[in-house]
């Protein structure tokens, strides 16, 4: 059973009954051979019935719907929870195809052939060929080709649009291994390939183009920089900086990242971060709270409480993007009331991890 409350669907705990199938599939194939592979068909052919499949991108899972059918794509929302509101992403294998969904501007054109295949979604007007529920009646659509073997073969194989948002339940962080979306969505959709763990860790960088200056609309795999170095000038989204350094900002739509312990942010330098996060992570756990530190490799021996969680190595960013998912779904598992986390310099792709970590935090930092 399912109940309507305004823009979300809810459930009423007892999940729909699907049987879920699950592929294992060699990520390190190329696409033509994985083109031929029996579980990329089967998939494929599902996604061409308007069934939903999740697949690994190199951003994270996403779970894919054909995106020209409003019964697929309205499936997407049931599933995953999510409200009706929000637009989708639509994958492609090919740029030849782009025409027939979106109207390009020199802007996107630039930024395409630079960045894609790849963690880019350009935003731009629509042709009208796509479901309404893809785009959430918007005149706009985010478009991406991504590169990941499994995700290019997917599509390849399947002939049809595939619209695609992160596979996990909404609010959960989203999945970056098979498991993350068997947790979240077993029992819900039909299929899940299982293409090992996604490498870019945090989702596409989203850039309207449809001006004369490209707005980022959500930091993500492709850095600011990247982007500046092709358009020169590129505005930022105010909505993005304002969730920034605001010290408490609750609000729905700031929780979309947040685990279920109450997470703080710990800015600082060094040992007077480190110092600091120890401090507070102690006085927390002498008061019987269950504590987790979110740390990198080079600082996790220094830490004295029970769960002591390695996002990656705080020399290599892209490591600890690719780890901060996982973390923040351990905490969930481990139950902890309480998560005290090493803030990252508001640079390249830790711009975009630290975009994260504030939604998870929900505005709460230590300064
Ligand atoms: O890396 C990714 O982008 C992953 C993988 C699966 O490709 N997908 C993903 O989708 O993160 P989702 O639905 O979780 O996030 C899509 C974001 C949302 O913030 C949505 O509001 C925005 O893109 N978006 C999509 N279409 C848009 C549009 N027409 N205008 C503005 N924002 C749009
Ligand atoms: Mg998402």
């Amino acid at each position: 059973m399912w109940y309507h409350w305004g823009n979300y669907v809810r459930d009423d705990g007892k999940g729909t009954g699907m049987e879920t199938k699950r592929w294992r599939v060699d990520e390190s194939m190329d696409e033509a051979k994985l083109i031929n592979d029996p579980a990329i068909q089967e998939a494929a052919s599902l996604l061409r019935d308007r069934r939903l499949v999740a697949f690994p991108t190199e951003t994270v899972y996403g779970l894919g719907a054909n995106a020209q059918s409003e019964e697929a794509v309205a499936s997407i929302f049931t599933a995953k929870g999510r409200p009706s509101d929000n637009p989708l992403i639509v994958h492609i294998a090919d740029v030849e195809s782009l025409d027939q969904w979106m109207e390009m501007t020199p802007q996107g054109e630039a930024l395409l052939k630079c960045f894609w295949p790849g963690p880019l979604t350009l935003v731009g007007r629509h042709k009208g060929t796509l479901a309404s529920g893809t785009t959430a009646g918007l005149p706009t659509v985010g478009v991406r080709i991504p590169s990941h073997p499994v995700a290019r073969a997917l599509l390849r194989c399947s002939g049809v649009p595939v619209a695609a948002p992160s596979a996990n339940r909404s609010g959960k962080p989203s999945p970056t291994t098979a498991d993350h979306v068997w947790q979240d969505l077993m029992g819900r959709i039909d299929g899940i390939v299982d293409g090992g763990v996604t490498g870019v860790g945090v989702e596409s960088t989203v850039v309207d183009v449809t001006g004369e200056v490209p707005i980022l609309l959500r930091p993500g795999g492709i850095t600011l920089d990247q982007l500046r170095s092709i358009s020169g000038e590129v505005q930022v989204d105010p909505g993005i900086e304002q969730e920034g350094l605001v010290p408490r900002s609750p609000g729905m739509k700031y929780r979309h990242y947040a685990p279920q312990g109450e997470m703080w942010l710990v800015v600082g330098d060094g040992e007077e971060q480190r110092s600091k996060v120890a401090r507070m992570a102690m006085d927390a756990a002498q008061k019987g709270q269950r504590v987790a530190v979110l740390t990198t490799e080079e600082n996790r021996d220094t830490y004295q409480v029970d769960h002591v969680i390695s996002l990656g190595r705080r020399d290599d960013p892209a490591s600890v993007a690719r780890g901060l998912y996982a973390a923040l779904r351990t905490c969930d598992d481990l139950g902890v009331d309480v998560i005290y986390t090493e803030a990252f310099p508001v640079e390249g792709i830790y711009y975009s991890v630290m975009n994260r970590l504030l939604k998870a935090a929900e505005g709460r930092i230590v300064t």
